[in-house]
């Protein structure tokens, strides 16, 4: 028999596809981001912002990713010819397939930092700093050679290829099952070394203690594309995940569970790192550079400091490799499924395709630091160009599709499987999951879409 005939792989267990689903959602998005923008953004009042922004539209737009993938059990290319003959909504799944591969391109030149600062943990290199601006030329001396920046990528990448190439059961399941739980465990270690710092109370403070002045209509528009990109959404990560569930599984439960899981690993993250940052003196609003500049100085200074060190970036290791192969899952799903071509080739070519395209991303930290488009390096391009609008615009997109084109008379009876029993009782859950699926989720995003294309001050404008 040839493996063509061979039925399509599903994850082995609920648990296993909870764990992958969440591997993909816990990214640099929790450890890296989540913290650098609540610091750049005034503390607790962004964070209710964003639990709001998770809670009616992250929700919902997840739970309608997931249930469309297990629906047609295709890859989202698939998945939007199974369900419409609109070349359109065919072309939606193309673009979160492409949207997968360029997030890819630059999520693993990040993802390729915190692998080589687990060696320079383990070097003590972060011991010689004598200040702040130290740790700043540390990083800078690293991400100006052009040989480190894309050998580190190129071993983030192979590590990517090497598990998904294993494919579902095999590799992205038993590795989320291995690096999950240890994910969390170290990230509970590294929180509790940081509550036990004295001063720490300061940095709870700055994380539970909303100051509201500091809101503004930017506040909205980041804590949305936050949302997006921490959940993996609009670009049909959870859709594919989706298609290998099984459904005899709890759609819902699955999905409430994969979003609880991801907040609290950001919140648990927002606290490991700002109980040091404040306790130690230093600055919360660093932006990009919270975690390899600031945390490395933190590190230096802190009893034990050496081994928390090394925890850490081993934990933000596991968490960038979680989500690329979530990102590398997709690309790959459609060339198995849509181009019949074998796994192992897919993910080769894929994998080094996406690592040809992530070269001009990491070479925008040196060689390539002067090309600007827009005023922007090609890095800060392709993370504004995905961040800010592709993923927004492809949740609206799977929003709209499933409340207004697919419909809920044919979502609900799909939804149901896996999940009678709920359905027997929650009622008002699922009322809920279609009024801000069909109303919420697409005026907000569409709001904050026009606003990303700065369209908005030009709307307004003409009514002044
Ligand atoms: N959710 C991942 C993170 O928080 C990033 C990601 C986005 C992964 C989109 C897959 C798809 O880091």
């Amino acid at each position: 028999m040839s493996f063509l005939n061979q039925p399509r792989e599903n994850f082995g267990s609920k648990l296993g596809f909870i764990l992958a689903a969440a591997g993909s959602a816990v990214g640099l998005g929790n450890i890296w981001a989540f913290p650098y923008i609540v610091g750049s953004n005034g503390g607790a009042a962004f964070i209710v912002i964003y639990l709001l922004c998770v809670a009616i539209i992250g929700l919902p737009v997840l739970l309608a990713e997931i249930l469309l993938g297990r629906t047609t059990q295709k890859n989202p290319v698939g998945t939007f010819q199974a369900l419409s003959n609109s070349k359109f909504w065919h072309s939606v799944g193309a673009m979160g397939v492409l949207a997968g591969f360029i997030i890819l391109s630059f999520y693993a030149v990040v993802a390729g930092w915190s692998f080589g600062y687990i060696f320079e943990a383990i070097r003590g290199s972060f011991f010689n700093f004598e200040n702040a601006q130290s740790a700043i030329d540390h990083f800078n001396s690293l991400t100006h050679s052009p040989i480190w920046i894309v050998g580190m990528l190129a071993l983030f990448m192979i590590l990517t290829m090497s598990i998904v190439a294993f494919g579902i059961k095999q590799g992205i399941e038993k590795s989320s099952k291995v690096m999950m739980p240890l994910l969390f465990i170290l990230l509970i270690g590294v929180m509790l070394r940081g509550l036990t710092l004295d001063g720490s109370s300061i940095g709870l403070k700055f994380l539970f203690n909303p100051d509201w002045s500091v809101i503004s209509g930017n506040t909205i528009i980041i804590a949305l594309g936050q949302a997006f990109f921490t959940l993996s959404l609009g670009m049909g990560a959870m859709m594919t995940y989706g298609s290998y569930m099984s459904k005899k599984d709890n759609a819902v439960t699955a999905s409430v569970q994969i979003v609880i899981l991801d907040t609290s690993i950001a919140l648990i993250a927002g606290v490991a790192i700002f109980t040091a940052v404040f306790a130690l003196g230093l600055d919360p609003a660093e932006g990009v550079g919270l975690i390899f500049h600031t945390l490395p100085i933190v590190f230096s200074k802190m009893t034990g400091g050496y081994f928390v060190s090394i925890i850490f970036f081993i934990l933000l290791f596991i968490a960038a490799l979680t989500s690329a192969i979530s990102l590398l899952e997709v690309v790959t799903s459609y060339f198995v499924d849509e181009k019949k071509w074998n796994r192992k080739k897919a993910v080769f070519v894929l994998g080094g395709i996406a690592f040809i395209l992530g070269i001009p991303s990491a070479l925008s930290f040196n060689v390539l630091a002067d090309v600007k488009f827009f005023g922007m390096n090609i890095f800060d391009l392709v993370f504004y160009l995905t961040f800010n609008i592709m993923l927004p615009l492809g949740g609206l997109l799977m929003a709209i599709f499933v409340a207004w084109i697919w419909g809920f008379d044919k979502a609900l009876p799909e939804l149901k499987k896996g999940a009678e029993q709920l359905f027997e009782k929650a009622g008002w859950q699922i009322y809920l999951w279609k009024i801000f699926l069909k109303y919420f989720a697409p005026v907000l995003i569409f709001i904050v879409l026009l606003n990303s294309l700065d369209l908005l001050d030009f709307i307004t404008n003409l009514f002044e």
